[in-house]
């Protein structure tokens, strides 16, 4: 075993010596160690859940899990989608090519959104909760660790295999959270399903939506990012944009409790003109607010509902 263990770490040590170069330029600030601790991650995993986890990406009949290993490296699959789980907030969450890559920004929104409910939690004693455009649950699961009286909260996504994989970070986290939150987990066409199943409103709307021009903003997105992560998690077509967000925006003032608070994550590009979009909905200028993520670049959008 032993044995085993240093042949495997000479051989990704003479695979990192020969491949620096373009394993840094895939890999941006990328050390051995990391590599180490990846692979380990990634083949403590059963073949079977190592399939299921990064689908028709896993090269079949590669003899040795080195050599499978060696291959992701090469065509540059995010680190991620091969051990098939990303830290974010607070939480080990496990992804697959099905969703996002949860990114370290969209941490500023979920502290948002824990400030607000501890804020609230003074004068109420339950919350309800949406978040759009859910993916892997991380937005959702991790406000949730944070908050101890009883949520009743809604994950939904277009993409039913998105939802799978939500529903299997709230099974592994659910030992983290308060046993009296109810969460379900609904595919839906941006809140278009709650208008049938469900006339509750909400205390607290969040979304990190697909907020990518396809055409305009494209040769902005990281090559390896658009060939490697979903389409329908990162782009909306040109055309299509403001008319996404109208519906969008209309379905969160009709959602949006008195007193309520709504906070999505957007484009630096486009969240001042959404901004003018949802105010034509109703979100009323006075309560809306445009926040900066650490590198100054306006990225969150809030706004918070006038009591009564
Ligand atoms: C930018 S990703 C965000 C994923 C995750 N919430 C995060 O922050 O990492 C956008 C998500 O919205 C979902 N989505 C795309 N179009 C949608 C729609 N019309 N209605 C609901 N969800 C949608 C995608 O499937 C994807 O999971």
């Amino acid at each position: 075993m032993l044995s085993s263990a240093s042949t495997n770490r000479e051989k990704l040590q003479k695979f990192y010596n020969e491949n620096i170069d373009s394993l840094s330029e895939l890999y941006p600030g990328i050390t051995f160690e990391r590599l180490i601790q990846e692979f380990e991650s990634s083949w403590s995993k059963g073949p079977v859940e190592r399939r299921e986890i990064l689908k028709d990406c896993y090269l079949e009949g590669a003899s040795h899990p080195l050599n499978t290993f060696f291959s992701y490296l090469k065509k540059g699959i995010p680190l991620e989608y091969i051990s098939g789980q990303s830290y974010f907030y607070k939480s080990e969450f496990r992804v697959t090519p099905d969703v996002l890559i949860p990114r370290s920004e969209t941490e500023i929104l979920v502290e948002i959104a824990v400030n607000y409910l501890k804020s609230k939690s003074k004068e109420q004693d339950t919350f309800s909760i949406a978040d759009i455009g859910t993916g892997s649950g991380n937005i959702l699961l991790s406000i949730l660790q944070e908050v101890d009286c009883p949520c009743f909260a809604v994950g939904l996504d277009i993409s039913p295999l998105a939802l799978a994989v939500a529903k299997k970070n709230h099974f592994n986290l659910k030992y983290r959270m308060s046993p009296k939150h109810h969460v379900e987990w609904i595919i839906s066409d941006r809140m278009g399903s709650l208008y049938t199943e469900d006339h509750r409103l909400f205390d607290l709307i969040v979304s990190n939506p697909p907020y990518i021009k396809e055409k305009y903003d494209r040769k902005l997105v990281h090559h390896k990012v658009d060939q490697l992560e979903p389409h329908s998690a990162l782009y909306l077509k040109d055309e299509e944009y403001d008319q996404w967000f109208a519906l969008f925006f209309q379905q969160v003032e009709n959602k949006l409790r008195p007193g309520g608070m709504f906070i999505m994550e957007g484009h630096e590009h486009h969240l001042e003109s959404l901004r003018d979009l949802a105010q034509s909905y109703g979100l009323d200028s006075e309560n809306t607010e445009i926040i900066n993520d650490y590198t100054g670049r306006p990225r969150f959008f809030t706004w918070k509902r006038k009591n009564g």
